[in-house]
């Protein structure tokens, strides 16, 4: 009995430290009632297709904490992604492998309570779903049951890894693959090489992309990958695709355009109308923290910021100059100044103590104490 108590405290225990907004709260369904989503409710899925259905774009960046979940959130970025980039930019790792699943999970955690809007992404880590499906799966349901992620993400196209996606979609989890540079693989690709480059191998980055919608993916990242290939790829999916170091053609809508010119090879026949699918393309995008706001040299490609990355802030030059200006501050004694002493006692209460401190034998510590009061009313006066 005492046991099953336990058992109950600690479950709700670990059930309340995961209490968060739900991509999953109800919609205006059969179940949820008349309730429809606000606007500082969590993306859901379905508004996400709804965006991709518009031709609106969606904006996707890592976090792996509390303070760079709120800056995402505040900033209204749709998808928030916990990367195992983790183990480069937050662990100092040189690759992503080294990384756990119970590592990762606590980012998962951090990053559920400090973003309330984005729909939550945690990346299934190195070792932890390449060696059977079940084990896929196990992993996938710890990221949204322990780590309070919406939906998963995965890397590369083996067979066995879309056999893998296929499971952990049908156990209800929604899943993005990941394709083109997949940095869990970098012992085969010989690095952080950009993929897609000959034929064969941009053949490989359409046909995977393919393979993982066909399984149920709802995305598909293309990392470091050329333009065409990531064109090629956008337009063969009816799903969204999210680029990094893919150029912009990613995520596309398409549409039909009719033109009164006749297609080439039928410039001698009479053809009124050519009617043919173009794609406007949307900008679907993701980027590391981190290597957005300046604030590493991120070795996520090669060793240093990858050349795809704009930098929209140097960030890091500021924490630097901030902690040198901190250090000389309290170095030359003028950090902590009046203005950021601000807790107080009355005189009367000053006196007492003073004298409660002599009794105690105290005396030095009593003049200390007077010295001080003297010393702070004096500069106060001085202000
Ligand atoms: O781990 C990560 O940050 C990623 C992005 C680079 C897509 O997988």
């Amino acid at each position: 009995m005492a046991f099953l108590h336990r058992l109950s405290k600690a479950s709700s225990v670990a059930g309340a430290r995961l209490i968060r907004r739900l991509s999953n709260v109800p919609e205006n369904t059969v179940y949820g009632g008349p309730k429809p989503q606000t606007s500082n409710q969590r993306t859901t899925l379905n508004q996400l297709r709804q965006k991709y259905k518009k031709g609106e774009p969606i904006t996707v960046v890592t976090a792996y904490d509390y303070p760079s979940a709120v800056h995402l959130d505040t900033a209204g970025i749709d998808i928030c992604l916990v990367g195992d980039s983790a183990s480069m930019v937050v662990h100092g790792h040189d690759t992503t492998l080294p990384i756990s699943l119970d590592e990762m999970l606590v980012h998962c955690r951090a990053v559920a309570r400090g973003a309330t809007r984005p729909l939550l992404v945690g990346d299934l880590p190195f070792g932890t779903y390449e060696t059977s499906t079940s084990q896929a799966v196990d992993t996938a349901v710890r990221v949204l049951k322990e780590g309070g992620m919406d939906a998963i993400k995965l890397e590369g196209g083996s067979p066995s890894r879309i056999t893998a996606a296929k499971a952990i979609v049908e156990a209800g989890i929604a899943v993005i693959g990941h394709v083109g540079l997949t940095p869990q693989a970098i012992s085969v690709l010989g690095g952080f090489r950009p993929q897609g480059r000959n034929v064969a191998s941009a053949v490989k980055v359409v046909e995977t992309a393919m393979a993982l919608q066909e399984v149920g993916c709802f995305s598909v990242v293309l990392e470091c990958v050329p333009a065409p290939v990531a064109a090629a790829a956008t337009s063969a999916l009816q799903i969204p695709t999210i680029g990094i170091g893919a150029g912009p053609f990613c995520s596309g809508q398409k549409m039909i355009v009719t033109s009164l010119r006749p297609p080439i090879g039928l410039m001698n026949e009479f053809v009124s109308c050519h009617r043919r699918e173009k794609l406007r393309f949307m900008q679907y995008q993701v980027l590391v923290y981190h290597d957005l706001l300046g604030m590493l040299q991120h070795p996520h490609h090669a060793k240093v910021t990858p050349k795809f990355c704009k930098q929209y802030a140097q960030v890091g030059d500021v924490i630097n100059k901030a902690l040198l200006e901190y250090k000389e501050e309290v170095t030359n004694g003028t950090f902590p100044g009046p203005s950021h002493t601000p807790y107080k006692m009355n005189p009367k209460d000053e006196n007492a103590f003073t004298k409660e401190l002599q009794k105690m034998g105290l005396d030095a510590a009593a003049s200390a104490a007077t010295e001080a009061a003297a010393e702070l009313e004096k500069t106060n006066t001085q202000q």
